[in-house]
């Protein structure tokens, strides 16, 4: 596995075989199964993969988690080449944004709802720092999280706008035994918190399941998951939401044939936990 920090570094070995064009996993490191994953799908795909692990700050508002956002560098490394990465980049701040950088990307109004009015400026930090790796690493495709369902429509979005030559391959998200969502942040989660989390995909399933059997009241679902989050007292809400699946709009009505994004972002604790899942299309 070779890893390197310089965009110097990378450039000299992005360009040629044999790590020209690898599907890249982008990630912030500490990683879990959950990135894993994508690491593992990615390769399983194409034979090769890189990553990158790179803290975001321009992703993170004020009063957010960067000075304490995990991080272990070296465990990172080691998992990766157990999975039979190819090629990491490590940047650090000044290889990502060079002295002077001043350029960012606003997606529009999917960055404007759910996760972008709770934290303002996340997603421009996200789709920049997204060009930026995507630019440096020049990958075919690029790995990310259904986890994340709104980076992903933002960064579909981005790519698709912009006609950037790079194809969005969206994974499964990956679950612990009980059907909380890994995360890094689940490192917060202390004592009856990490016991009190498992109420997102309960409340996420109650939905679903009023979903399949015939509601399609927008209102009803997203009564439907706060019925379950409201019984956790160490549940805090900050959203719950059924949305249409591009434009990340509330819905009234479900249409049946289309099917909706049902997501919800939960204080447990210290940390603010998401996640989110697909009201399927029913015939
Ligand atoms: P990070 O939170 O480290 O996540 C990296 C990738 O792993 C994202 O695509 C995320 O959706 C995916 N992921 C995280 N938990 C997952 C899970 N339980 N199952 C499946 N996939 C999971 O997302 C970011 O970093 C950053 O915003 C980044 C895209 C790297 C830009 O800085």
């Amino acid at each position: 596995m070779k890893v390197v920090t310089t965009r110097a570094e990378l450039r000299r070995v992005v360009t040629v075989a044999p790590f020209d064009a690898l599907p890249l996993v982008p990630t912030m490191g500490y990683l879990h199964e959950g990135h894993l994953s994508l690491v593992r799908q990615a390769k399983a795909e194409h034979g090769q993969v890189a990553a990158s692990i790179f803290v975001n700050p321009k992703q993170f508002g004020p009063a957010e988690d960067l000075a304490t956002y995990p991080r272990d560098l070296d465990h990172d490394l080691a998992v990766l080449e157990a999975e039979g990465c190819d090629l990491v980049w490590t940047p650090r701040a000044e290889d990502v944004y060079p002295s002077g950088f001043d350029t960012h990307i606003d997606v529009g109004s999917v960055t404007e709802v759910l996760e972008g009015a709770s934290r303002p400026g996340h997603f421009r930090g996200v789709a920049t720092v997204v060009n930026v790796l995507l630019n440096a690493m020049q990958p075919a495709s690029v790995y990310v999280g259904q986890k994340d369902a709104q980076q992903c429509v933002v960064l579909r979005k981005m790519v698709t706008d912009l006609g950037m030559p790079v194809k969005v391959v969206i994974c499964p998200t990956v679950r612990e035994h009980d059907g909380l969502a890994m995360s890094s942040r689940n490192a917060y989660l202390l004592g009856g918190d990490r016991e009190a989390a498992g109420v997102l995909i309960r409340a996420l399933h109650a939905a679903d399941a009023a979903w399949s059997s015939g509601e399609a009241s927008g209102d009803s679902l997203r009564r439907e998951m706060l019925r379950v989050l409201d019984a956790e007292p160490r549940a805090a809400v900050d959203y719950v939401s059924v949305a249409d699946v591009d434009t990340l709009t509330e819905l009234d009505h479900v249409a049946p044939g289309r099917g909706a994004l049902a997501s919800l972002a939960v204080r447990v604790g210290p940390p603010r936990l998401i996640d989110n899942l697909v009201l399927a299309p029913r015939s």
